[in-house]
């Protein structure tokens, strides 16, 4: 089976880093490159993290290119407090063999689909930072991929950063407006952390699965996200702790995963009190749809997909 070539951005904490799993050693996907931006962390420790990330997945020659170290126009908050302070779970883990390449994340998500149109897909996992930038340099960059899927936005408005905003999104909410401008829903699909918190949470039982499958990628998938574990036991108060990017990667991957979507207009507030909260028009006046909205997803496929990349003993 051709394997389907992806670009993933990534403010490497522990679920993207379990996404690139998926990405990289699931058999479905074949990573060209892999951007990272400030988000989760800083961008130079989102950049160790991906490359041990690839590491683990036996993949430690996908280049990785830094990005943006920072939001477009806002300083940066991180999510340390979610996925701890090396945003992989604070467990000692070795630095990479492998060193990031010089070429900025921004020219990588410009160059890659000009030299091969429309086969690309790209797979964004933290803030829009980087694709909002390359967008104000050729604004018809959505067009050039195959198709863009993002890990972004909470479609019924039930926040895990704040009361009504998700964390990639709000982070960067200028980015997001940004793509949002230049989307079409043709091009251009969000999965939200509404889909997350309902069809990719973690269950003791799924934890006790995956940290009993022994083998190395499901060692590491388990133990650094030790601290997300704890931060949803304390604050968001789902059964466990949920898989946001692997949800959105495995969208990417397999498309007949998604049992609910919806095509709609999607703007995303700027205000203080309601940064980063999308406004999600319905009504029959609204302007065009400029994104599909992925509402539900397959829980038991996407998990069995989680659980079959995790139990192979990598490359
Ligand atoms: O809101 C969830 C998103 O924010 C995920 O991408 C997680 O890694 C953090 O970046
Ligand atoms: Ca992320």
């Amino acid at each position: 089976m051709r394997l389907l070539p992806l670009i993933v951005d990534t403010d490497t904490g522990s679920d993207d880093a379990v996404a690139l799993l998926l990405a990289a050693a699931g058999g479905l996907g074949d990573v060209r490159a892999v951007t990272t931006v400030a988000g989760n962390v800083p961008l130079a420790t989102g950049t160790r993290n991906a490359l041990i990330s690839l590491q683990a997945a036996g993949r430690g020659d996908v280049p990785v290119h830094p990005g943006c170290e920072r939001p477009m126009t806002r300083p940066l908050s991180t999510a340390q407090q979610v996925h701890g302070h090396d945003g992989m779970g604070d467990i000692g883990l070795p630095d990479p063999e492998r060193a990031a390449r010089p070429e900025h994340a921004v020219d990588v998500l410009l160059d890659h689909p000009r030299r091969h149109p429309g086969e690309l897909t790209l797979v964004t996992l933290g803030p829009l930072t980087n694709l909002a930038v390359a967008l104000l340099r050729d604004r018809d960059l959505l067009g050039r991929y195959r198709h863009v899927y993002c890990m972004a936005g909470a479609a019924d408005m039930h926040g895990n950063i704040s009361a009504t905003a998700e964390f990639n999104v709000w982070a960067d909410p200028e980015a997001a407006r940004v793509v949002l401008e230049r989307a079409t829903p043709e091009q251009v699909t969000w999965i939200g952390w509404d889909a997350s918190r309902k069809d990719a949470v973690m269950t003791p039982a799924d934890q006790l699965r995956l940290e009993q499958l022994g083998t190395p990628m499901a060692t590491f998938a388990h133990r650094v996200n030790r601290t997300v574990a704890e931060w949803a036991r304390d604050v968001t108060g789902l059964a466990g702790y949920d898989l946001p990017d692997p949800l959105a990667m495995a969208v990417a991957l397999r498309p007949e995963l998604v049992l609910e979507q919806e095509r709609a207009h999607v703007g995303v507030s700027l205000a203080d009190d309601t940064r980063g909260q999308l406004i999600v028009d319905r009504r029959r006046s609204a302007p065009a749809p400029n994104v599909t909205l992925v509402r539900r997803v397959d829980e038991h496929g996407f998990k069995e997909l989680l659980f079959n990349t995790c139990a192979l003993e990598g490359q």
